[in-house]
């Protein structure tokens, strides 16, 4: 029976220029390469300069996808941004975003679900597809977590990095079985009763400022290996797949002893995981675009393979979408 999907037709990234490699981190907190390599993988990350934006940085990833796409700009009906660190408390990134692209028609707006961020835009992206409210939508995560971090505290400051990733949807005709491109299944959860193991100490309504990141990395870590596996599980069962279809898995990179951790529970090798958070270390909302970026240009995912995109972070929050590129 024929079905409507939202198709991946191009997708992009940007990563500000100023590159921290983990030794400069030595200057200002004591610690030192071989801790953050070994305990996260993570060797560098991007820093946004002063004065650039996250919009900034959604706007070359949302013009390198339309670039890879093929299309313009106008051509886009909706932009749905995943972020927790916007330019402004309102008017929204994506608006902003809307604005530099100069697109006037349609519609744009952000979602905040920290680093799973990008799995609830794409399930929202892929909602809005499927019930006809939009056609081409460009699906963006982009982060400037820099700006909220607490530079004298090692347990954090050392593990986030800035940049963002873009996906462009389109809505195509398909056969409605697994071998269709696109989003085929997706699985979002949430917990609130664990706000207070990763947060930001400071907001609009509480404290009328920024705050900084705080995080119980060790707890985080426990959740994030159980809930991640459970639920790429869930998504690939409700169409029927197991780890074994999986060509990749795109996690989100945080740390990759979760990553590795997580691709044994589902029983996938790590040939079959796309790793960058050696080179951005964690970017929230941004990190399974870049790595889906970066993993199509390096040519690792191909056309019409199976990927298995998992994300957890601050709420708790966190999901798994199953697709064909
Ligand atoms: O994206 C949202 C989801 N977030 C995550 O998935 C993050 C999850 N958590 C993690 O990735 C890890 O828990 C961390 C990387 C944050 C920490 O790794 P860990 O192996 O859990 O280390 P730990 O917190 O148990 O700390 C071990 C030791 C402690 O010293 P003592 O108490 O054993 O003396 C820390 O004080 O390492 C110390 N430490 C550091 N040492 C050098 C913590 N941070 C640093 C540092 N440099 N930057």
């Amino acid at each position: 029976m024929s079905t409507i999907r939202a198709v991946p037709i191009g997708v992009g990234h940007y990563l500000p220029k100023r590159v921290v490699e983990n030794a400069e981190f030595e200057q200002w907190v004591e610690t030192s390469d071989e801790w953050i390599r070994g305990r996260t993988g993570i060797e560098r990350r991007h820093f946004a300069a002063e004065g650039e934006l996250t919009s900034d940085l959604a706007y070359y990833a949302a013009i390198d996808a339309l670039d890879d796409a093929g299309i313009e700009a106008s051509t886009i009906d909706a932009i749905v941004l995943a972020t927790s660190t916007p330019d402004q408390t309102f008017p929204s990134t994506a608006t902003k975003l809307q604005a530099k692209l100069g697109i006037t028609v349609g519609f744009a707006f952000d979602l905040q679900a920290v680093c799973a961020g990008f799995a609830y835009a794409l399930t929202t992206a892929n909602s809005l597809i499927l019930s006809g409210q939009a056609k081409r939508i460009l699906v963006i995560g982009a982060e400037t977590f820099s700006r909220i971090m607490d530079w004298e505290d090692r347990t954090t400051c050392v593990l986030f990095g800035d940049g963002a990733g873009a996906l462009i949807l389109d809505a195509q005709e398909g056969s409605g079985t697994n071998d269709d491109r696109g989003v085929l299944s997706c699985d979002l959860n949430s917990d609130g009763t664990y706000n207070d193991i990763l947060y930001v100490d400071g907001g609009v309504s509480s404290t009328q400022t920024t705050g900084v990141l705080k995080m119980e990395g060790q707890e985080v870590f426990k959740h994030a290996v159980k809930k991640l596996a459970s639920s790429g599980e869930t998504a690939l069962d409700k169409v029927g797949l197991s780890g074994d279809d999986v060509d990749w898995i795109v996690p989100h990179q945080a740390n990759l002893r979760i990553i590795k951790s997580t691709a044994q529970k589902m029983n996938v090798p790590m040939e079959r995981v796309v790793v960058t958070v050696q080179d951005h270390g964690n970017t929230s909302a941004a990190s399974i675009p870049l790595a889906l970026s970066v993993a199509h240009k390096n040519g690792q995912i191909k056309k019409n393979q199976l990927l298995l995109t998992e994300a957890i972070g601050g709420g708790l929050a966190w999901g798994a979408i199953v697709l064909r590129w």
